[in-house]
């Protein structure tokens, strides 16, 4: 297919306004471009890592044919990734009046320094917007529904008992109709951008930011450019910029890419496509199973979701990824793409070792491939010290089917256990053709404890995190014989998935 031009320029909405600019330098921030280009200060920076919530801000983007509000960290997100897309700030929030976020967080005195105030005010925003669409607002947001949005942003002084009561006033809230209006105003004009088929290229001083916006414009852009950094949501590599101070050349959004952000399932598999984020990606898994929606649901938090990638959370090889133990764990495939053509891999292959991947220059992770079995007992459990945004100390996610009540296809995968996600397969061995309620437990145990040589770090010693896995291990056993339902989830059942995309 021929490859249209190029546009030069990032155009977004910043507000109601249009903003069109080129990018010299592709590292720069959209905090960054907020403060000192725009001068926009409402927004703050605390901590540049995504982590306290002081930058948070609203990005409007097309999602199933209407505008959709999510909430994303600016520190961390580079500016050529909000092209064709609207950004709201504390100060473009109020549309004829102060935003109702805003009266509210004044009235329930839930601000004092007030350094944090501006990420709260654009959270409890999202959640307005994500309630107003579901017509929830009469009853208002459940205490979990309030934690999911309020988790990515911290305060020192106030106490989050005000704060939380302003999200749930603005919870009954509907949308105003001043913002149901600019909100279709901006779907328009989005519409109209996105009807451009020129995809975007900033070239900047020896750097240069590319947008492809197909599967033909990214193999012309890997092609182009084989050494360039694949950018998914930037929630690793934007603290590669900020933390780390590496200065990227050539960098590859994939954000763009329509194909690589679709869904798709059959009778017996779910396909998710690489850029499909993590938010999204909750729904799907979690309609598959509740262990694996809780554990999307403590995967960082909201502002991380919205914005993060299956397909980065898997590329970036982590050992304590949450992502790659439990899709192992259920039989995943990895389908990489690259200028020779498409490949198929089993996931647990694509781990060589410590920050080595099975994948060349030139080459990308397009989808992931999930076999569904309906028979099949899964179970994943992440440990970290804290629920809400924390690193897992380790992960354990456990599938087998059970047959005349004996062990078959059993797989047990373990992240934050050795320098890749590993699975257990002493233990499998073990496991598998004995009888469920037999004592194997024992010589499980035994075979997991030499699987693994884990280390000790800041977030667990190597002592606790056999003692863990083993005990995960039981629970697994134990929820399988069904023992004791007081502290386990009832047995999983595969149900259809419901597509959001
Ligand atoms: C505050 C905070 C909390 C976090 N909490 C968690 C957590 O609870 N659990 C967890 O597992 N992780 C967590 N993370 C890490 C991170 O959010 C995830 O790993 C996320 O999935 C990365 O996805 P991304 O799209 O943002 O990747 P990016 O940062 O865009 O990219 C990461 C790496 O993958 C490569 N890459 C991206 N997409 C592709 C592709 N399609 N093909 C090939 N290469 C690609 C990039 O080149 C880069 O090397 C957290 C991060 C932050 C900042
Ligand atoms: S400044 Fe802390 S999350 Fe962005
Ligand atoms: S009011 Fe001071 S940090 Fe929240």
């Amino acid at each position: 297919m021929p490859i249209p031009n190029y546009r030069e320029q990032v155009r977004f909405l910043l507000g109601q306004q249009e903003i069109k600019i080129g990018i010299n330098n592709p590292n720069i921030t959209l905090l960054e471009y907020l403060r000192l280009t725009a001068r926009l200060t409402g927004t703050k920076e605390g901590c540049a890592e995504g982590d306290c919530g002081a930058c948070t801000v609203l990005i409007g983007e097309i999602h199933q044919g209407n505008i959709r509000y999510q909430p994303i960290n600016a520190c961390i997100t580079l500016l050529g990734m909000v092209d064709n897309k609207q950004v709201h700030t504390v100060e473009t929030l109020a549309q004829d009046n102060v935003h109702p976020a805003q009266a509210l967080m004044a009235e329930q005195h839930a601000s004092q320094c007030g350094y944090c105030t501006p990420g709260f005010v654009m959270s409890i925003a999202a959640l307005q917007c994500d309630l107003g669409d579901k017509s929830q607002t009469k009853v208002g947001a459940s205490k979990a529904q309030i934690d999911d949005y309020l988790s990515g942003n911290l305060c020192r002084c106030t106490g989050y008992g005000p704060i939380i009561n302003a999200a749930q006033e603005i919870s009954k809230k509907p949308l105003s109709s001043a913002w149901q209006t600019q909100a279709q105003t901006a779907k328009k004009t989005i519409h109209e951008w996105m009807n451009d088929p020129r995809p975007l290229r900033c070239v900047g001083n020896k750097a240069i930011f590319v947008a492809p916006n197909s599967l033909d414009t990214l193999h012309d852009a890997l092609l182009k450019h084989p050494d360039a950094t694949l950018l998914g949501g930037a929630t690793d590599v934007g603290l590669w910029i900020t933390k780390l101070g590496k200065r990227l050349t050539n960098i590859i959004y994939l954000g763009q890419v329509s194909e690589m952000r679709n869904v798709s399932q059959t009778e017996d598999t779910l396909e998710i496509g690489a850029g499909v984020s993590l938010q999204d990606t909750q729904l799907l898994l979690g309609s598959l199973t509740p262990d694996l929606e809780h554990l999307m649901r403590r995967f960082g938090a909201r502002q991380v979701r919205s914005q993060g990638t299956v397909g980065g959370n898997i590329a970036n090889g982590s050992p304590i990824g949450d992502l790659p133990p439990a899709l192992i764990a259920l039989g995943a495939k990895l389908e990489i793409a690259g200028a020779d053509g498409i490949r198929q891999i089993p996931l647990e292959n694509f781990f060589i070792g410590y920050g080595k991947q099975d994948l060349s220059p030139g080459e990308f992770v397009r989808l992931i491939r999930i076999p569904i079995n309906r028979n099949l007992h899964f179970r994943c459990w992440k440990i970290s010290k804290r629920f809400d945004q924390d690193i897992s100390s380790l992960m354990g996610a456990f599938s087998a089917t059970v047959e005349n009540n004996k062990f078959q296809d059993v797989r047990i995968c373990f992240g934050g256990m050795a320098g890749t996600p590993k699975r257990a397969s002493a233990c499998e061995a073990v496991l598998l053709q004995q009888s469920v309620a037999s004592d194997v437990l024992v010589h499980a145990k035994r075979a997991l404890a030499r699987d693994f040589e884990p280390i000790t770090d800041m977030r667990a010693s190597a002592e606790y995190r056999n003692y863990v896995a083993q005990n995960l291990l039981e629970k697994f056993i134990l929820s399988i014989n069904d023992k004791d339902q007081s502290i386990l989830h009832k047995d999983t059942v595969w149900t259809t998935p419901a597509i959001h995309q």
